[in-house]
Order: C-alpha cells, then sequence, then structure tokens
C-alpha cells in the first residue's frame, strides 16, 4: 500500500474516550472547524455548535461539537434571494446529512493531525429536542450527532474493518458466499477480542428478546454487538419521525405551507 502523512493519520484513526485537562486552543479549535469546512458539500446545509462544558458529555472532553443539519440559515438566504423552498425535507435531509457527515470527519482528521483525539456519540439523534433546548436552536435546525473531542489520555490500537474484499465490490455486485462472510466477521470480531474492547467498555447489549444469553466478555464482540443493537432496537421510526418534527422537518410528507 502507499503511505504518507495523511494516509499514516487516517489509518491511525481510534476513537478516544479518555481525554486529558489540557484545553485546546481557539486558534486550534478555529483551525479545526476551518479544515471541517473545506469538505465537499452539496449545499452546506449544516452548522456546528460547540460546548467546553466538559460535564456535559460521557468522556468529560473538553470540547463537545454538536453537528447539526440546518435548513434555518439556507432559508434566510432564500429569503433575501425570494425565492421559496419547494424541495421535499426527506430529500434535503439526506443531502443535509452527507454534507454534515463529511465536515465532521475532516473534524476529525484535522483534530488528529493537531494531536487531538475525537469520538462520536449517536445519541443526539433520539435526544434531539433537549440538544434543541439547550443549545436554543430555532426550528429546522437538526442535531445529528455529536463529537467530543480533546488530546487523549489514552492510547488504544486501531479497531479493525471487513477487509477490502467485503468493501469494495468492482463492476458488479458479488454473490457473497459463507466463507467470504466468516473472513468478514471472523476479522472483526478477532480484532475486537484482541483488545478486550467491550469488556475495557463494559458494552455488552442486555438481550431484550426471547434468548439465552450464552456470551461472555471472552467471545462477545463487534458482530454479536451490531446484531443486538439493529437485531432489536428502534423498530418503530415513530420516535425519530416525532424528533424531526418537532424540530420542522416533515419527512414522509409535504411541509405543510
Ligand atoms: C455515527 C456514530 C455514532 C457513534 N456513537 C458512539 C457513542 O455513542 N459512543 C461511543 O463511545 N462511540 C460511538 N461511536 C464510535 C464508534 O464506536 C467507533 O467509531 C467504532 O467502534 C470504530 O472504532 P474506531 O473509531 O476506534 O475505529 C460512534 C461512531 C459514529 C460514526
Amino acid at each position: 500500500m502507499k503511505s504518507n502523512l495523511v494516509i499514516q493519520t487516517m489509518l491511525d484513526h481510534k476513537s478516544i474516550r479518555k481525554y486529558t485537562d489540557e484545553v485546546p486552543s481557539d486558534e486550534v479549535i478555529k483551525t479545526i472547524v476551518r479544515a471541517g469546512q473545506q469538505a465537499p458539500f452539496a449545499s452546506q446545509y449544516y452548522s456546528v455548535l460547540l460546548s467546553r462544558n466538559r460535564a456535559r458529555n460521557p468522556y468529560k472532553a473538553p470540547l463537545l461539537f454538536t453537528i447539526c443539519v440546518d435548513s434555518h440559515k439556507f432559508e434566510l438566504i432564500m429569503v433575501r434571494r425570494n425565492w421559496k423552498l419547494v424541495t421535499n425535507d426527506l430529500t434535503l435531509m439526506l443531502f443535509g446529512i452527507q454534507d454534515a457527515a463529511l465536515m465532521a470527519e475532516n473534524m476529525v482528521i484535522a483534530g488528529r493531525s493537531l494531536g487531538l483525539g475525537s469520538c462520536f456519540l449517536g445519541s443526539a439523534l433520539y435526544r434531539a429536542e433537549k440538544i434543541a433546548e439547550e443549545y436554543d436552536l430555532p426550528k429546522r435546525v437538526f442535531p445529528l450527532v455529536q463529537l467530543v473531542m480533546g488530546y487523549p489520555a489514552e492510547d488504544p490500537s486501531t479497531r479493525p474493518r471487513y477487509p477490502i474484499e467485503f468493501t469494495l465490490f468492482e463492476d458488479k455486485y458479488p454473490n457473497l458466499n459463507q466463507d467470504t462472510i466468516s473472513k468478514a466477521m471472523q476479522q472483526m470480531d478477532e480484532g475486537y477480542l484482541a483488545q478486550d474492547y467491550y469488556r475495557n467498555l463494559n458494552a455488552k447489549i442486555k438481550l431484550e428478546v426471547n434468548r439465552e444469553e450464552t456470551f461472555t466478555y471472552d467471545n462477545y464482540s463487534w458482530t454479536e454487538h451490531i446484531c443486538r443493537k439493529w437485531g432489536q432496537w428502534y423498530p418503530d421510526p415513530k420516535t425519530l419521525l416525532e424528533q424531526l418534527e418537532k424540530r420542522g422537518f416533515h419527512i414522509t410528507r409535504k411541509r405543510p405551507k
């Protein structure tokens, strides 16, 4: 494989969940956000909120960014141009998610290049109203994901990824045979087990369905973890749709006039 500083920085990515007390300077913060902004965009349909209140995030990181899909400020521009928004909110949301995610990952890489570690927090989706209150968000701004950042007080090994053969398919989607699936599962599970990842995080997901628990932290790993998530949680989109509706995004119907 080719290697250079950018590739090395990206391949060295690992989520950081322990932080020193050192507070990143304003210059560092600005650099990270500015580098984030330079990500490609469909319409810069996002905003980033910053909180320096350590108590506000579970890992007590000095910085907490909340990455939002933001239609509010774009609509202000439309008013100035004397245009009315007609595109449906599902389309806007899907493009907005891409804009926001690309920006957020650019921030992660920029942070890493300056010696900072980070970790995303996915719970924002389901705490949208709470976050909206905390940050005084106008309607049509939806908190998508949070990102904690700071100087690392741990240096875990990088976590595994699927084999590239399970990710990159040229010209045609292949018939995935059992052997390929086993190899992909093995690479992920052995990689996380080698780090005692779930034991260290004390993060085994409880069985809520009628199944006997046969896993201990000696064999509980990524594929079981992710199956327990998507095999048990959020069967009904209602809660999320409600969060979106409360924030003024109407995903399953036309936006009311
Ligand atoms: C959208 C998203 C949500 C995440 N939510 C959480 C979270 O709530 N808590 C957490 O500790 N890690 C969270 N993570 C981090 C993942 O667990 C982590 O990226 C994954 O295990 C791969 O490990 P690595 O980032 O160290 O390579 C999240 C990552 C993403 C992209």
